[in-house]
């Protein structure tokens, strides 16, 4: 499937796994990579280490990777060793990226800025970012309050007449060829799906969360803070975080002052609770997207299947319907 996406990034099918934390590992990307799309490592908060690793897990190449933007504003120095490491694209989310895209451009690597308001895309435009991601409020992990629906045909828009040589990807809420489909028509060159690529075999992903997101619907999300109180991640006030509900929300979410006071006890109970998959406390980060994965794949299966779908859909005859 063809669109300027592939042809600017020279991949096969338009579609850009989630730079998600922990979870896009070296594996996943490469899988996500070798079926077509373009795969991403989720470097989430920069631990270097971490990142190098995963580097050094990936097979022939032509992997990107993500930062979180207001984490590498304190630590400038892991863009430098990420850019060592030659992503074939970096991915900036969360924050303002004015000061690292033209370092990023210099080294000839196309900078992705994942959005999630019309003011932002108009700064990340102004910033010089190739490539813009819509990300909707329905995404798994981090993100804000509009809705993928109308963010990407506003910022379709704004790009045709500010920047049209700028690229979008939709994000949140797709899962399948309809999600693709979908996008294309309103306006977007590909799509970055997350929660899908999430729940393969490839991802860095305990078994129980797993198997608790293939049980739920979307109504079984929630967008909170509670669990970067638990973490202690002191992420902007205008974030929260899209998770599976559970014990620990229906307790916190409404009583965040509460919680805060009682961080310290609260804290390592989730944070032990994640390292042993108890997923009664710790949160499943995924989103409302859950509601239509009922197994684990391969990512391929993931790629080839969504694409074929789409095909379908966009050469549909409307009126038979078939
Ligand atoms: C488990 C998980 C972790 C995530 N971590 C990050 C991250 O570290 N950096 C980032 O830019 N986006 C992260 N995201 C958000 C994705 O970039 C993307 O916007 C989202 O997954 C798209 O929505 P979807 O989950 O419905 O596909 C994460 C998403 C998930 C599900």
């Amino acid at each position: 499937m063809h669109t300027r996406l592939t042809e600017r990034l020279s991949i096969t099918h338009p579609i850009i796994s989630a730079p998600m934390a922990i979870a896009a590992t070296g594996k996943l990307a490469t899988a996500v990579s070798a079926a077509g799309g373009l795969g991403m490592i989720g470097g989430g908060y920069g631990d270097i280490t971490w990142i190098e690793e995963q580097f050094s897990s990936v097979k022939d190449g032509g992997v990107g990777c993500g930062l979180i933007t207001w984490s590498i504003d304190e630590r400038p120095e892991v863009l430098e060793s990420t850019l060592d490491l030659k992503p074939k694209a970096l991915f900036l989310s969360f924050g303002n990226p004015e000061c690292h895209v033209q370092k990023i451009k210099d080294r000839g690597i196309p900078v992705i800025c994942q959005v999630q308001t019309f003011k932002d895309a108009r700064n990340a435009l102004d910033c010089g970012a190739d490539i813009l991601v819509a990300q909707g409020a329905e995404a798994g992990g981090h993100g804000e309050t509009r809705a993928t629906m109308s963010l990407v045909p506003e910022l379709a828009d704004l790009i045709a007449t500010r920047s049209s040589n700028t690229l979008l990807c939709a994000a949140g809420g797709i899962a399948d060829g309809r999600g693709l489909a979908a996008a294309l028509m309103l306006g977007a060159d590909g799509i970055v799906m997350g929660s899908r690529f999430w729940a393969t075999r490839e991802a860095g992903v305990h078994e129980n969360m797993h198997q608790a997101a293939l049980q739920a619907t979307g109504d079984d999300t929630i967008r909170s803070q509670v669990m970067d109180i638990a973490r202690k991640i002191a992420w902007p006030d205008r974030y929260s975080a899209r998770v599976l509900k559970n014990g620990f929300t229906d307790r916190w979410h409404r009583n965040v002052d509460r919680l805060r006071e009682v961080s310290e006890i609260e804290s390592a109970r989730w944070i032990q609770a994640w390292a042993d998959g108890n997923v009664a406390v710790a949160n499943t980060f995924v989103g409302e997207a859950v509601a239509l994965i009922d197994r684990l794949e391969t990512a391929e299966t993931v790629v080839s299947r969504t694409v074929r779908e789409a095909e379908k859909l966009l050469n549909r005859n409307w009126e038979t319907g078939s």
